[in-house]
């Protein structure tokens, strides 16, 4: 799949979320053993958002992270954008939420729309990441903030053959089993090794014009957690 670049890669990635939209959630639970959820806790928390702010959860797929928002601020304006509609399908079984239809590389929001944007999971996905960033710097309103939940390369430690073992036999065979479409769940470990590090995420981010970034690692340094924040005089994109 790795090899697959622009619009190929991209309908890759849509045909298999709706594969998978069903039991995606369940999967996250039991790949991360529940750890998720504090992650996400984070990443709201690290938007700083305020009672009656706007919010975008970009890439939201079943809207986690649009719901974590919500119940931390009932009043804020929060919208989950997705490009594989099933995804958000499944996501309004669970409870209603503010759903649009979007591509990550072509936001349908105009410039200063939101006062955080926030992604989980999503920028791994991407076919472009510098557009991905590009485009949540122009929807951000000047001081508005970005934060990034993702997978991110582990540096090599002690326990790489764990965490090897894990990523390539652990997740694929309980994604077959639980989905029935075990290529999803090795297309993790494959996007995971192909995708930058967190020093390189963090720089891409300073090349896209945002300000005051930071990150920190969790699970043995194969999740990561960027955020940024667009300067407070900055104009439109940049
Ligand atoms: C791994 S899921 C993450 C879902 C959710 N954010 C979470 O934290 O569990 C990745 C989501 O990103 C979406 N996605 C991937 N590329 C996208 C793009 N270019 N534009 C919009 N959504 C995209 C997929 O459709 C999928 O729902």
């Amino acid at each position: 799949m790795t090899q697959l670049t622009g619009r190929e890669r991209a309908a890759y990635v849509q045909n298999m979320f709706t594969r998978i939209a069903r039991r995606y959630d369940l999967m996250n639970r039991l790949m991360t053993g529940g750890q998720d959820i504090r992650w996400r806790k984070r990443v709201i928390e690290l938007a700083r958002l305020h009672p009656n702010a706007s919010l975008l959860d970009l890439g939201t797929g079943t809207g986690d992270l649009a719901r974590e928002a919500l119940s931390a601020f009932p009043n804020a304006r929060v919208v989950g954008a997705d490009f594989t509609l099933e995804m958000m399908r499944v996501g309004r079984r669970n409870s209603p939420l503010d759903f649009s239809a979007a591509d990550a590389l072509q936001l349908p929001f105009p410039d200063f729309s939101f006062d955080a944007v926030v992604s989980g999971f999503l920028m791994r996905n991407v076919v472009d990441l510098q557009k991905a960033l590009e485009e949540q710097y122009r929807v951000l309103k000047p001081g508005g903030r970005i934060v990034i939940l993702d997978t991110t390369r582990p540096k090599k430690n002690i326990l790489s053959p764990f965490i090897w073992v894990h990523m390539h036999v652990v997740i694929p065979t309980l994604g077959g089993l639980i989905t029935g479409s075990g290529d999803a769940y090795r297309y993790l470990p494959e996007t995971t090794e192909g995708f930058v590090t967190a020093e390189d995420m963090a720089a891409r981010m300073e090349k896209a014009g945002f300000q005051k970034i930071g990150f920190q690692r969790f699970m043995f340094g194969t999740i990561a957690i960027h955020w940024g924040e667009k300067p407070l005089e900055s104009g439109g994109a940049k």
